[in-house]
C-alpha cells in the first residue's frame, strides 16, 4: 500500500507522521519504505545517519524526478525500514517541469511501480505546496492521509486539499482514495477543541478516530536524529502513533 502523507499548510506534522508510521509499522517486522519528496528533506535528515556527507543530488529522489532514473534506495537507522532521500536540489522541481513534454506527474509512479512489491507499506512524505511533486506523490499513490493541526488556516487549507485530489482523481490516478484525515499536535486550548469539533462536523466519517496530543518527547526525538520509539517508547505520542497504526492497517 502506498500512502501519501500531505497538506498544504507548512509545518503541519506531515514529516513526523510519515516518521512514525514508516518505523512503528518496520519495528513490527512489516518492509516499509518512505520516499522523501521534500526538499527540506527533513525525514531523510532524521532516518540517514550523517545525511549532510552522504547524500548528494545524484543519490537522492532528484535523479528520479528530475532525469527519470531509477529510485534511489538505501537504508536508515531502524531495521526494516528504508529510504529514497531527498535533496535541496529538489527545490528546482517547479521550473524545470515547466517545459517536460513526458508525463511530468507519473514519473515518481513509473519507477516505484518497479519495485513496489518489495515493501509492505511505503510513504511518501510530500512538501507543504500542492505542486507538480505533490502530483507525482498522488499519482504514485493509493491513499492520501491529511494531516491537519489546529487553526482556522489549517482547516481552511483542506478545501484546496480535497480539489487537488479530486483533479487527480479525474487526469491521472483514478484509484487515489482518501485514508482520512488525521488531527495532530491536539492539545488542551479552545482553539484545538474547536477545530476538533469543525473538522468532525464537516469531514464527519473521514476524520480518523486517532488523534495526535502535542507532544514534546516527538519534536525532541527528532532533534536528536530518532524515531520516538526509539527515544521515548511511553511517551503519549508514540502511543498515539502506535493506536493509529491499529486503527488504520492492522484493522
Ligand atoms: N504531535 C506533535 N507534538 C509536538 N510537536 C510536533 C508534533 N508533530 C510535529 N511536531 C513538531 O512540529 C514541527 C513541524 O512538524 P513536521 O516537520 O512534521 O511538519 P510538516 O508538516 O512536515 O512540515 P513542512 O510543511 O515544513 O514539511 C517539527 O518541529 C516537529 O518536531
Ligand atoms: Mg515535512
Amino acid at each position: 500500500m502506498i500512502v501519501a502523507t500531505a497538506g498544504q499548510k507548512g509545518g503541519t506534522g506531515k514529516t513526523s507522521t510519515a516518521i512514525s508510521l514508516a518505523s512503528g509499522l518496520a519495528l513490527q517486522g512489516k518492509k516499509v519504505l518512505v520516499v522523501d519528496i521534500d526538499s527540506q528533506a527533513n525525514a531523510s535528515k532524521v532516518l540517514i545517519k550523517d545525511y549532510i556527507n552522504k547524500i548528494k543530488r545524484g543519490n537522492s529522489i532528484c535523479v528520479t524526478i528530475l532525469d527519470r532514473k531509477p529510485l534511489q534506495i538505501r537504508k536508515t537507522k531502524v531495521k526494516n525500514l528504508d529510504i529514497v532521500p531527498s535533496h535541496i536540489l529538489l527545490s528546482n522541481t517547479d521550473v524545470e517541469l515547466t517545459t517536460a513534454r513526458d508525463h511530468r506527474e507519473a514519473r515518481l509512479k513509473k519507477e516505484l511501480d518497479k519495485i513496489k512489491s518489495k515493501y509492505d507499506f511505503i510513504f511518501i512524505d510530500c512538501p507543504p505546496a500542492l505542486s507538480w511533486l505533490t502530483l507525482n506523490a498522488f499519482t504514485a499513490a493509493d491513499q492520501v492521509l491529511a494531516v491537519i493541526s489546529p487553526g482556522y488556516f489549517e482547516l481552511d487549507s483542506i478545501v484546496q486539499l480535497g480539489k487537488t485530489i479530486e483533479e487527480v482523481r479525474e487526469y491521472f490516478n483514478p484509484k487515489l482514495a482518501l485514508l482520512g484525515f488525521l488531527f495532530v499536535m491536539s492539545d488542551p486550548t479552545v482553539n484545538s477543541r474547536t477545530s476538533l469539533q469543525i473538522l468532525r462536523q464537516t469531514y464527519t466519517s473521514q476524520v480518523l478516530k486517532t488523534v495526535i496530543p502535542r507532544n514534546t518527547d516527538l519534536r525532541d526525538a527528532h532533534f536528536n536524529k530518532t524515531t520516538v520509539f526509539e527515544y521515548a517508547p511511553q511517551s503519549k505520542s508514540a502511543l498515539a502513533y502506535k493506536k493509529l497504526i491499529k486503527e488504520v492497517f492492522n484493522g
